[in-house]
């Protein structure tokens, strides 16, 4: 490692010092101390320097510019291809983030394969957690055509950048950014210092050499990308890896995309042959009754720019404890307590004296206010211990008033329902199309009592 001398700098205000301590002596934060190379600041710095004397930057007027548009890869997988905007844009960074074994090495060797059968040139898979034993014994067992696929198994950053530069492949994914150190920082593999300067030096390499990169990160026990929040500023694009560690169904999520919509999700099952691509996600989030059940409640939300079918399921229960319990799985729990109190004050339901479960089947994560109306009624379903018709379809927010409010597109989550056969659907008012929709008797409701009053 390098011996030169080591500074530390504050993630909060900046501040340098000399030694490291849990607390930074100038805005006095508690664990914002990150080692950064000092010989490296100075050298950049003067470095920049230089280059600002010689050419002054021009000032362009925006119309002046030719925006050529991103030429994009297509990866083959038209649910990654989805939630990437269209494609691997050429000079991108990807940040991929999710739970230990939920796919991300399997989805991304996958990826490569596909991308160099479909033409896209040279790819490089960089692993510093796997030997190429077993990501060749991988590859194998997933029948990817192994003539064309590179791998390199290396931690240190400036060995990896030689390889790249030596072999200038067109899509790089670096197995996981978390394993990756470089030289010039004296601190482990994993600390946010080692994460931000290899981040930071691959973006450069991909901007300057036009190559698109794809970085694995790690996630911590709250779910976030392990390593510094900056790293997701850094990037281009953030992909959540989600699902059940239960259920086969996995669900990437854009949640950043500087080339595309956020939120989009797409769509993939766990088979022994790898992630095969789920087209019709809608039917997977359907749990199958034979008869209906109280407490469950057909939504259609719309993640992206796709509309999707999803269950919501209640369970409300007297409690035997003094706190009653409110507990979500693929919702915000703040969102249930607010929903709750709506439900009593305008609705003259009450459920202080009831522990309420709220689950969105199949592992998805719903973020969007549509969710509201549906758990409404399947808590009044459930506390009532009636079910609701079985060809029900609902979606709708709930305002703090009492009133329901409409959510975006509402006719394209209606046809949405009507291709999958529902015939009935409890809707805010002003989602209703104007003529109707053919095969589906659309119940406008504009007031929580009203809710109230049909079910
Ligand atoms: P992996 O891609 O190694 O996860 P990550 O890189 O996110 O940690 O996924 C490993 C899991 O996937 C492992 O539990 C086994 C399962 N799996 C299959 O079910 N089928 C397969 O064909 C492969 C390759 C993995
Ligand atoms: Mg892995």
């Amino acid at each position: 490692m390098a011996k030169g001398k080591v500074q530390y700098q504050c993630n909060e205000c900046g501040a340098t010092v000399a030694k490291w301590g849990g607390q930074c002596p100038d805005c006095r934060a508690w664990n914002t101390l990150v080692e950064i190379p000092a010989e490296l600041v100075s050298a950049a710095k003067s470095a920049r320097f230089k280059s600002y004397q010689q050419q002054p930057s021009t000032v362009r007027s925006l119309d002046a510019i030719q925006a050529d548009v991103q030429a994009r890869i297509g990866t083959g997988m038209s649910e990654l291809d989805r939630v990437l905007g269209g494609g691997v844009v050429h000079g991108s960074v990807t940040l991929i983030g999710g739970d230990p074994g939920i796919g991300k090495s399997t989805l991304l060797i996958q990826a490569l394969a596909s991308l160099t059968e479909n033409g896209a040139g040279t790819t490089l898979y960089v692993s510093g957690e796997e030997s190429p034993e077993q990501i060749s014994q991988r590859a194998r067992r997933l029948d990817l055509n192994l003539k064309d696929l590179y791998v390199l198994a290396e931690n240190q950053l400036e060995r990896i950048i030689n390889a790249l530069a030596a072999q200038h492949p067109q899509v790089v994914v670096i197995d996981s950014i978390q394993t990756v150190f470089t030289e010039t920082l004296q601190s482990a593999p994993g600390a946010v210092g080692q994460v931000r300067e290899c981040a930071a030096q691959l973006v450069r390499y991909a901007k300057q050499t036009n190559t698109a990169v794809f970085l694995v990160g790690h996630v911590t026990k709250e779910g976030a990308i392990a390593g510094p929040r900056v790293l997701e500023h850094m990037v281009d694009t953030v992909l959540y890896f989600e699902g059940d560690s239960g259920s086969r169904y996995r669900v990437v999520r854009a949640v950043k995309n500087r080339y595309g919509a956020v939120n989009e999700l797409g769509v993939f099952a766990m088979t022994d042959k790898g992630l095969r691509e789920v087209n019709n996600p809608s039917a997977i989030f359907l749990s199958r009754h034979e008869q209906p059940v109280a407490g469950s409640v057909v939504l259609v939300t719309r993640e992206g720019t796709r509309p999707l079918l999803v269950e919501v399921q209640a369970l409300v229960d007297p409690t035997q404890l003094s706190n009653p319990r409110r507990v979500t799985v693929g919702l915000e729990q703040n969102r249930l307590a607010m929903l709750l109190a709506v439900l009593h004050r305008h609705g003259g339901v009450s459920s202080y004296d009831q522990d309420v479960f709220v689950n969105v089947v199949g592992g998805v994560r719903i973020s969007e206010t549509g969710a509201d109306l549906p758990v409404i009624m399947a808590i009044l379903s459930s506390l009532r211990n009636r079910p609701l018709p079985d060809k029900l379809v609902t979606f709708g927010e709930v305002g703090l008033s009492g009133e329901i409010r409409p959510v975006q597109n509402g006719p394209e989550r209606l046809h949405e329902a009507v291709k999958h056969g529902f015939t009935q659907a409890i809707v805010p008012k002003a989602n209703c199309p104007k003529s109707g929709i053919e095969g589906l008797d659309i119940i406008p409701v504009t007031q929580l009592g009203q809710v109230l009053d049909r079910i």
